[in-house]
């Protein structure tokens, strides 16, 4: 099988946390390089879950360190819904591992321009990063076959009531990436807030090996839902959206982020029916087949040892 290459860029909390497990376990993904960014918690956190996470499944991924803060914002954190540390909840070994030895906008220059074939940047949190990678090297766009995000909504939001999240924190960024001309796929919080582990599934997660165990024990500090009621998955839809991307419905169209707006930065403003009259920028999900995505995220987290 020809593995889809991929960066993942994330501000590790704790449903990033999911979404790199099936980042690294899905066979048809080959997982190349982890970039951190701040959003969930400060990005000397996020960068030490990264590290801890390789060390957890001794998997040889490098990981490199990115943008301390939003473009031209302060940092608004999650860590009301995250924890802390973004992965409370599993005593993690101190890690020895280290960051490579050069930024994250550098790390994915080079290793876009290692790869033979074009790769797919996923993106799992504020898209900092990645509006600083396609402003410092604009030519890099050639071997970018697409970006894959989890991030705005064609609804509400959760940031404020019209901006999600990882578009709240670093609107600008947002904004860059959205009109860079790049092959989008967004998976908006409209649908992710669908993408719910039940919770009898989350009740059997300590059985299933020391992943299970270990995912279950961050799931227990984790806010979005509850182990009762269900966790929603937001950032695993991305990975979903790759290599089962037939488990959503996609909607082309013109979608705008809001950088102005006195109460609306942040927003996606995703124009379903060309009210506009743009050219469509991205593809969104509109709908998702949760059963259909409940049965893969088991299968594919089940194979993390
Ligand atoms: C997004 O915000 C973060 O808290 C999650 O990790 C996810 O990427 C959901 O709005
Ligand atoms: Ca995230």
């Amino acid at each position: 099988m020809t593995r889809i290459p991929i960066i993942l860029d994330t501000d590790l909390g704790i449903d990033d946390a999911v979404a790199i497990a099936a980042a690294l376990h899905a066979p048809e993904l080959d997982l190349r390089l982890i970039t951190t960014v701040a959003g969930n918690v400060s990005i000397d956190k996020t960068t030490r879950n990264a590290l801890q996470l390789m060390d957890f499944w001794n998997a040889s991924v490098p990981v490199a360190r990115g943008a301390a803060t939003p473009l031209v914002r302060p940092l608004r954190d999650a860590a009301s819904v995250h924890g802390e540390s973004g992965m409370a909840g599993y005593s993690f070994e101190q890690t020895r591992r280290t960051v490579l030895n050069k930024p994250a906008v550098e790390a994915m220059h080079e290793c876009l321009n290692a790869s033979a074939e074009p790769v797919t940047l996923v993106a799992i949190g504020p898209l900092t990063n990645i509006a600083l990678l396609l402003t410092q090297y604009p030519e890099c766009k050639s071997k970018i076959s697409r970006i894959v995000l989890m991030g705005g909504s064609a609804g509400r939001g959760n940031f404020t009531p019209y901006a999600e999240f990882n578009m709240g924190v670093d609107p600008e960024a947002a904004a860059r990436v959205f009109e860079s001309g790049l092959q989008i796929q967004m998976c908006g919080l409209d649908v992710t807030n669908n993408a719910v582990l039940t919770p009898e599934y989350l009740a059997a997660l300590p059985t299933h090996g020391r992943s299970g165990k270990m995912l279950h024990g961050i799931f227990s500090h984790y806010r979005s839902g509850s182990m009762t009621t269900g966790l929603r998955m937001h950032d695993l839809c991305a990975i979903a959206a790759l290599v089962r991307p037939a488990l959503f419905e996609w909607h082309s169209c013109f979608v705008a982020v809001e950088t102005q707006g006195r109460w609306t930065s942040g927003a996606t403003v995703v124009d379903i029916d060309n009210k506009f009259g743009q050219p469509a920028n991205a593809q969104v999900a509109l709908d998702i087949d949760i059963a259909g995505f409940r049965d893969w995220a088991s299968q594919v987290l089940a194979l993390a040892p």
